[in-house]
């Protein structure tokens, strides 16, 4: 194996992770798999991406390695975690990137609720080992909004952002507004198989308001956190009370070094700059005090686009650049 390839460790091979596989695959790129896990087994080996698909094909992972170890013995330069996640809890990516960030390794993640809850803690033991973290995938995913915030970081000063970070919420909004009850179009998203395993993470505004929590750190210092945000869910009355079209929007500002941040469903005017969004896509504005109105829209939810938004984070993480 040449010496310039990228040794990552793959923790997920969902429909992310293998996604991760087919890219790394199809698009013949320099990264090395030294080690994956899934929830109940885990190798520290090199192996292809396309044997590892196979072995994923044929079952679950076999236990060649105790996957509390597998990021000590296969050296990776970048952990890639694409687990399913608590919400609540940040875990298992949050134990998972902790021990890479400690290992020195480099993490991209596509987990959002460990970022928005801890962002402090995990940014402080990336500098305490010379490591980093690649959260595209995290808030936005093929929409790339994180790129474009850190962009603008350095090009301006942003006062504010507002953005329609769910496709699942406004996939139900939508059914909603097609006359659906609030429950039927639930089930419609979960029937789609777009909806989170617990769907009040996406209509409940927590989805949007932990990626609103990663990309207002992304711009601004000092980090807010999911606490800082004031969120107020869809439910049965909203698309009632708003009147259609209605979409999830969390609106992000800051005065002075003082951030506020909500979340909730409304109505918006027919010339909004997202109001053309719909199905799966999402949106964000940004309102730059030198550069004006940035709108950045498109990149529906799939596991592909996350994936192909990760895969960026692993090149940059490693400072490859396209020869
Ligand atoms: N799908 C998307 O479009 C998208 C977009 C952005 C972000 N994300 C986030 O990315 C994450 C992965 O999404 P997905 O759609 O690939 O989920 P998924 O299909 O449910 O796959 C989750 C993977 O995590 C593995 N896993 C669970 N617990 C584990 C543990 N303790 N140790 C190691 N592996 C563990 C599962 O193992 P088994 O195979 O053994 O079950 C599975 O391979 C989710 O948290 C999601 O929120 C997804």
């Amino acid at each position: 194996v040449a010496s310039d390839q990228i040794r990552v460790a793959l923790f997920g091979l969902g429909g992310v992770g293998r996604a991760f596989l087919e890219l790394v695959d199809e698009r013949d790129l320099p990264i090395e798999i030294v080690g994956a896990a899934d929830s109940t087994g885990a190798i520290a080996r090199p192996v292809g991406p396309d044997d590892l698909l196979a072995l994923k094909g044929s079952g679950p992972l076999p236990a060649e390695a105790d996957p509390a170890t597998v990021i000590r013995s296969s050296g990776p330069d970048v952990v890639v975690d694409v687990m399913a996640c608590d919400f609540a809890t940040g875990e298992p990516s949050l134990g998972t990137m902790l021990q890479a960030l400690g290992a020195g390794a480099a993490v991209a993640t596509a987990n959002k609720s460990p970022l928005a809850r801890y962002w402090s803690k995990l940014w402080e033991t990336a500098s305490a080992h010379g490591a980093s973290i690649g959260y595209a995938g995290a808030a936005g995913a093929a929409l790339p909004a994180v790129a474009v915030a850190r962009s603008l970081a350095r090009v301006d000063r942003v006062d504010s952002f507002e953005g329609i970070l769910s496709g699942t919420t406004t996939f139900v909004l939508d059914e909603m507004g097609r006359g659906s009850s609030f429950v039927t179009a639930v089930d419609a998203a979960r029937r789609a198989g777009i909806a989170e395993p617990d769907p009040r993470i996406d209509v409940g505004g927590w989805d949007t308001a932990a990626k609103m929590v990663i990309i207002a750190n992304t711009l601004w210092n000092p980090p807010v956190s999911l606490d800082d945000v004031g969120v107020t869910g869809v439910d049965a009355r909203t698309v009632v009370e708003a009147g259609a079209p209605v979409r999830m929007v969390g609106r992000a500002a800051r005065k002075g070094r003082s951030v506020h941040l909500s979340v909730e469903p409304r109505r918006l005017d027919p010339d909004h700059p997202l109001g053309p969004l719909e199905g799966r896509s999402k949106g964000i504005v940004f309102e730059g005090r030198s550069v004006g109105r940035v709108v950045v829209s498109g990149g529906h939810s799939h596991p592909r686009g996350a994936a192909a938004a990760v895969i960026g984070d692993v090149l940059e993480l490693a400072g490859w650049a396209r020869g």
